[in-house]
Order: structure tokens, then sequence, then C-alpha cells
């Protein structure tokens, strides 16, 4: 009897639950969650054996993907429900649809250029910054979003933190680090020294977007009066930088309108 004839009369056989543990060992848990659904589907469906398996790594590739973007979303801290996919372009006719389609390549997050978005009230600022987050997390970027408040607060409690161990804080190291509302309150000359630290480290290491309701031009106001620390600002922030100035109206007004009418 020939050895192939011996193999084809005595089959291997294999447990399910072998084939689930090695996969298991190797890590692909989810894989070994699917196992068996893909291989009766693939029978059902008269698959050949290769596509079995292809289907089963795309499925844990999938579901990694998917925790990913759950982990890093949460760990982010940006607001929910502020993404391109429901940013309404028609509303906001001052706003360049082509250029936020640039923007959400995150192009500009690898070349570690800042973003600065400028308005009035409800324009839509922290809802682009936040949606092009949503966008870098989706290229597998680090991203962090704070309000200036939260950040300052972070801050002020790491002032004394020596650099070394500074290097690791989240808003030191991201890759697109949001600072929202920058400029309705003036900052005091500490709270300024530490957000010209910040905008210093990150110079050339990160990608920043701040919105804001002050126009450029009346920064000095912001950072305690200093025009040479407002100055030295703007410098490293506007080297390589995006500025959208968005005039329009109120999006918040809009919707308040249409209930009471
Ligand atoms: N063009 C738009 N399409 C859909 N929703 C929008 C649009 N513009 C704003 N919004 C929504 O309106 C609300 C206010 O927008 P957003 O918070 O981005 O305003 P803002 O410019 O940051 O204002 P503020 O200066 O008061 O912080 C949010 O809930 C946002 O999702
Ligand atoms: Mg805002």
């Amino acid at each position: 009897m020939s050895e192939r004839t011996a193999v084809r009369e005595k089959p291997e056989r294999v447990e399910l639950d072998t084939l689930r543990e090695r996969l298991v060992h190797l890590g692909l848990a989810h894989a070994a969650e699917v196992l068996s659904s893909e291989i009766s589907d693939g029978v059902k469906h008269n698959r050949a054996s290769h596509v079995v398996v292809d289907r089963l790594l795309a499925s844990e590739m999938t579901y990694r993907e998917e925790r990913r973007m759950r982990t890093s979303l949460r760990l982010s801290n940006l607001p929910g429900g502020m993404t391109l996919g429901n940013f309404d372009f028609g509303f906001q006719a001052g706003i360049d649809r082509r250029q936020i389609e640039t923007l959400a390549t995150c192009a500009f997050v690898g070349e570690k250029s800042s973003l600065i978005l400028q308005g009035p009230p409800g324009v839509g600022k922290t809802h682009l910054a936040t949606a092009l987050g949503v966008k870098a997390i989706e290229h597998g970027f680090s991203v962090a979003f704070y309000r200036l408040e939260d950040l300052l607060h972070e801050m002020r409690k790491d002032a004394h933190v020596p650099p070394a161990r500074l290097r690791r804080k989240k808003y030191f190291n991201v890759a697109y680090l949001v600072i929202d509302e920058v400029g309705f309150e003036p900052m005091d000359r500490e709270d300024a020294s530490l957000f010209f630290r910040l905008v210093s480290y990150r110079y050339r290491r990160g990608s920043t977007a701040i919105t804001t309701n002050k126009s450029i031009k009346d920064w000095p106001g912001i950072f305690a009066g200093d025009d040479a620390m407002t100055a030295a600002i703007l410098d490293r922030l506007l080297h390589k930088s995006v500025v959208l100035n968005i005039r329009g109206r109120s999006y918040r007004l809009q919707e308040l309108e249409r209930l009471l009418k």
C-alpha cells in the first residue's frame, strides 16, 4: 500500500478543541471563538479550505482593529458624536470641504503641523477638531483631547515633575493633541508659561490643534499680556500650521430657532 493510500485510509483527525487551543496559544482568541461557525459555514457554502482560513484570519484582524479603535477613542477623551460623517458642510458655507477632506488624510499629523480653528461660538470648531481626532485614530495615531482648563489643571500638578518623567505625559507625547477653548479666560503668568513649555516641547514632535474664539492678533491678551511669550508661542505654532478661520452662523442657535418654531 502506497503512503498516499495510507493517508487517505487513515485521515488525520484534529479535534476542534485542539485547534481552538492552538489559536488561543497563538493569541488569536477571537479566531478561536468563531472557529466552529466559520467551519460549518464553510461546509454549508462549499468554501475551499484556504477561503475558510482567510475568513478566519480576516475576522481576527477586524476584531482587533475595532478593539484598538474603541480603546484609543476611550483613552483620547474625544467628545462623542462629532465626526466628519455628521458634519453638515452645507450649513457652514465658510468651510472649504476639500480642505477638511485633505486634513482628514491626517498627513498634517504625520508632518507634526499645528491646526488653529478660530471663530465665534457654535460654528463647529470643537466638532471639526474632534472629527479629525477620530480620523487620526483611524490612521493609527495616538490622540488626546483636553479643554484648556482641564489641561492647565493637569499641567499645574505636573509643574515640578522632572523633564524625563514629563515626557511620558499624554499631553506631551500624543501624536495629535486637541486643546479646546483657548482664549475664553485669560491666563496668569504661571499658566501661560506652562502653556509655552507644552507648545515648545511639542514643536516638531507632535501635532497640536487649538480651538479659539480669539483672533491671533488678540492672543497677547490670552497669555498674561506678555507680548514676548505670545510671540514665542505663536512662532512655534505657526511655523508649520493650518489656520481655519470659520466665519458663520452658530449651529446651536440654528437648532434652537428650529425648536422654537
Ligand atoms: N456644520 C455642522 N454640522 C453638524 N453639527 C454641527 C455643525 N456645526 C456645529 N455643529 C454642532 O453644534 C454644536 C456646537 O458646535 P461646536 O461645539 O463645534 O462649536 P464651537 O465652534 O466649538 O463653539 P464654542 O466656541 O462655543 O465652543 C455641537 O453639538 C456640534 O456637533
Ligand atoms: Mg467649542
